[in-house]
């Protein structure tokens, strides 16, 4: 499959929720995206076809050159063929182009999917949050990423 990734737009909002709801206990609700879709310090990225819904999002924020993943997920139809590592590549390379040296996320203790796609990566743990996870409640892992500035400009050349 190829994987086209893109800016979402508002009209992707209603098929991002029926992911996320369909993704996580604790879900994201509209409001949250809408709101990501209008902050200066915030992207959110699609994938998919050009005129037809998504079928995967990434959600990230960065304050000065620190970044955060905020949330990812992929239509479950279509987990399994790399569209979550096409959506990573993409929004990392935006973050690193606006001068982000390093990301973080946090991941739930038991979503054994997430943290081998982070660890592949180049994520490792840094740290947990006792609690973090409502619905069910659980622990959050911490994972960090750190991109070397020089590795930023030669991708430039
Ligand atoms: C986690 C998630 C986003 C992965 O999306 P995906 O498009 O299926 O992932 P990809 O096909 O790009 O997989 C990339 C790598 O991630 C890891 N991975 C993905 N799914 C995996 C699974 N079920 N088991 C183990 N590793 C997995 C593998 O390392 C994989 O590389 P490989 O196929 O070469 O082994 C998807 O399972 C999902 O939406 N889960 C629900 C939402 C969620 O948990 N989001 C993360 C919140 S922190």
């Amino acid at each position: 499959m190829a994987i086209r990734i893109r800016e979402a737009r508002q009209a992707d909002l209603a098929e991002i929720v029926r992911i996320e709801r369909a993704s996580f206990g604790d879900p994201w609700s509209e409001s949250t995206f809408h709101a990501i879709l209008t902050r200066s310090n915030a992207e959110l990225l699609v994938a998919g076809e050009d005129a037809g819904p998504p079928c995967g999002y990434a959600a990230t924020w960065w304050v000065e050159d620190q970044g955060e993943l905020g949330n990812v997920a992929v239509a479950e139809e279509v987990r399994g063929r790399g569209v979550a590592l096409a959506l990573l590549d993409a929004a990392f390379s935006k973050l690193r182009d606006r001068g982000v040296r390093e990301c973080f996320l946090e991941v739930r203790e038991s979503n054994e999917a997430a943290r081998r796609l982070y660890e592949r990566l180049g994520f490792s743990v840094v740290g947990r949050r006792r609690n973090y996870y409502r619905r069910p409640v659980e622990d959050a892992l911490v994972m960090r990423i750190g991109w070397d500035p020089r590795q930023a400009e030669i991708r430039h050349e």
